[in-house]
């Protein structure tokens, strides 16, 4: 099987890697750009952890082939952060203890903000259908919801009470 240059735009850099036509786009990410943060969890899309952005859509990284964004625009956890300020949602992650082991965080902070960036200040229920395909095996959930729905009111510049 030959490789072939796949081009386009990671964590806002333009990119050309050589890719084989059936790797996985979460590999190319953890094991040629050594962009770790995105994570390998189940491998068959039930988990979550492998969530990046492309063209500004949650995509599950396992389950998308390398050569398909070509032309993308695909982000990852590292490059949500700017000029060293970080994401909203990343500040309520930690404001809101919604860490524990951290493996499903990078990807529940990127489906979360995608969703902040579909609705602004969403409810709890639709935080929870938005997230419901995202596992985690330490915190129980509530936390996190806090801190997608807080993220939420942050941006909207709405004052409310997220409740700890
Ligand atoms: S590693 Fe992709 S959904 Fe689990
Ligand atoms: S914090 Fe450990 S799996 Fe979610």
């Amino acid at each position: 099987m030959k490789r072939r240059v796949v081009r386009f735009t990671l964590n806002g850099e333009q990119r050309e890697i050589a890719v084989y036509p059936n790797d996985l786009l979460l590999n190319v990410l953890r094991e040629q750009e050594s962009l770790t943060g995105t994570k390998y969890g189940c491998g068959i899309g039930e988990c979550g952890a492998c969530a990046v952005h492309v063209d500004g859509q949650p995509v599950l990284s396992c389950l998308k082939l390398a050569v398909a964004v070509e032309g993308c625009d695909v982000v990852t956890i590292e490059g949500l952060a700017r000029d060293g300020e970080l994401d909203v949602v990343q500040e309520a992650f930690l404001d809101h203890s919604a860490v524990q082991c951290g493996f499903c965080t990078p990807g529940m902070v990127m489906m979360g903000r995608a969703l902040l960036d579909e609705k602004s200040a969403p409810t709890e229920d639709e935080v929870r259908e938005h997230m419901r395909g995202q596992l985690c095996r330490c915190t129980g959930y509530a936390g996190i919801v806090r801190a997608v729905i807080d993220a939420g009111q942050r941006e909207a510049g709405v004052e409310a009470g997220v409740a700890q």
